[in-house]
């Protein structure tokens, strides 16, 4: 089998990459990704040791798209602009990748007579929840401009189940975290301050909650749907780990040595979502289980991100960080 991956070099994309080419030699995964800020070159480096992997550079808004995906059977659709602070500072580039790129993958994908469509989602797309959780029937309520380009993404995939059969399914994943996450974005981000001796900062009160799924079990979910999901389901992917900011703070504060003082309360995001939740039994009745519990999968990180310094130093030194981390976290 031949699978096209877009995003490949970004956090979830390569951890499934390098987690498929090591479990099937016998697939070919050929990596679609743009290179935006989010993809870090040396993770480039790492995925070219997998002889079954091959990569081109591509923006999924491009018309070759069509070309690139030609003679592949299935298509793993990561490619986004993901985080949410940067979608209310200027969601154009989210609008354009999450709607736009998802359209024209689609088209791509059916004009070659894609076997099978996986296309990456969110929790973040059903809103906030205060108790209970949302299954995979419940009503769209996405709050911010991300989440927003999510769902439209998310409904132009059901539509071109319903009008061309595209034999696409959906997964929507709840907060992954593990190695190669850019750290712009939480863990990551408080793990590589703490790493050089600076505050982390809190959004509110810190009393918000998500669900950590290691990035590991998210590959083996993909993997799984690969194989055995049924064409036009939707599938959430919980790992039954809530927690809430702060008690996450904690753990990555224990696992590098430093104390509460370290942490900062700082403004809180606006519309920010007070809990995501998900109910998972339809992709668990296929087989899944999370392997990983928060407390092993946070050690598993910290220790990532304290060996691989040369990877995420080449990102937090970079012009383009600093400029961000600086208006965002003035005086931090
Ligand atoms: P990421 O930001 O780390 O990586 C995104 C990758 O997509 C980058 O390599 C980037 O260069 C590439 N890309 C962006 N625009 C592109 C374009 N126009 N053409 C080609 N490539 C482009 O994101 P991630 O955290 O790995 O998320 C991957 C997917 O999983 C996204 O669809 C996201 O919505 C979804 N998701 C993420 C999480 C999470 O917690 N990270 C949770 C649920 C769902
Ligand atoms: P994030 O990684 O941006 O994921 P999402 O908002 O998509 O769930 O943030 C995870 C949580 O951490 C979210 O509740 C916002 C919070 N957060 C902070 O408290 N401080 C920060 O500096 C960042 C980036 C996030």
């Amino acid at each position: 089998m031949k699978i096209a991956v877009t995003g490949g070099v970004g956090f979830i994309g390569s951890n499934f990459i390098a987690y498929f080419c090591s479990a099937h030699p016998e697939h070919h995964v050929l990596n679609i990704d743009r290179m935006t800020y989010a993809a870090n070159p040396v993770t480039l480096q790492y995925l070219s040791k997998w002889k079954n992997h091959s990569f081109l550079k591509l923006d999924i808004c491009d018309s070759h798209v069509f070309e690139a995906i030609e003679g592949c059977d299935a298509v793993v659709h990561f490619a986004a602009e993901t985080h949410v602070d940067r979608s209310m500072l200027d969601s154009s580039a989210f609008l354009k990748t999450d709607i736009l790129g998802t359209y024209n993958l689609l088209e791509a994908a059916r004009k070659v007579g894609i076997k099978r469509f996986i296309h990456i989602s969110t929790d973040e797309v059903y809103g906030s929840i205060t108790s209970g959780s949302y299954d995979e029937s419940s009503p769209l309520n996405p709050t911010n401009p991300y989440a927003v380009s999510k769902a439209a993404a998310d409904l132009l995939v059901l539509s071109y189940v319903k009008c061309y059969e595209i034999p696409a399914i959906i997964l929507r994943f709840s907060n992954n975290y593990g190695p190669f996450q850019h750290p712009e974005k939480f863990i990551p981000l408080f793990i590589t301050n703490l790493m050089e001796g600076r505050r982390v900062p809190v959004y509110g009160d810190g009393l918000q909650i998500r669900d950590w799924l290691f990035v590991e079990d998210t590959a083996r979910a993909v993997e799984l749907v690969l194989e055995k999901g049924a064409p036009g389901e939707i599938y959430n992917v919980s790992a039954h780990q809530e927690r809430t900011n702060l008690e996450v703070t904690r753990s990555i504060l224990k696992l590098c040595g430093r104390g509460e003082d370290f942490i900062v309360h700082v403004p809180d995001r606006i519309a920010h979502d007070r809990r995501y939740s998900l109910v998972s039994a339809k992709i668990e009745a296929l087989g899944f289980s999370a392997r990983h519990n928060f407390e092993e999968g946070i050690a598993k990180t910290v220790a990532w991100y304290r060996e691989n310094q040369q990877w995420w130093k080449a990102i937090r030194n970079s012009d383009e960080f600093l400029d961000y981390y600086r208006k965002k976290y003035p005086g931090l």
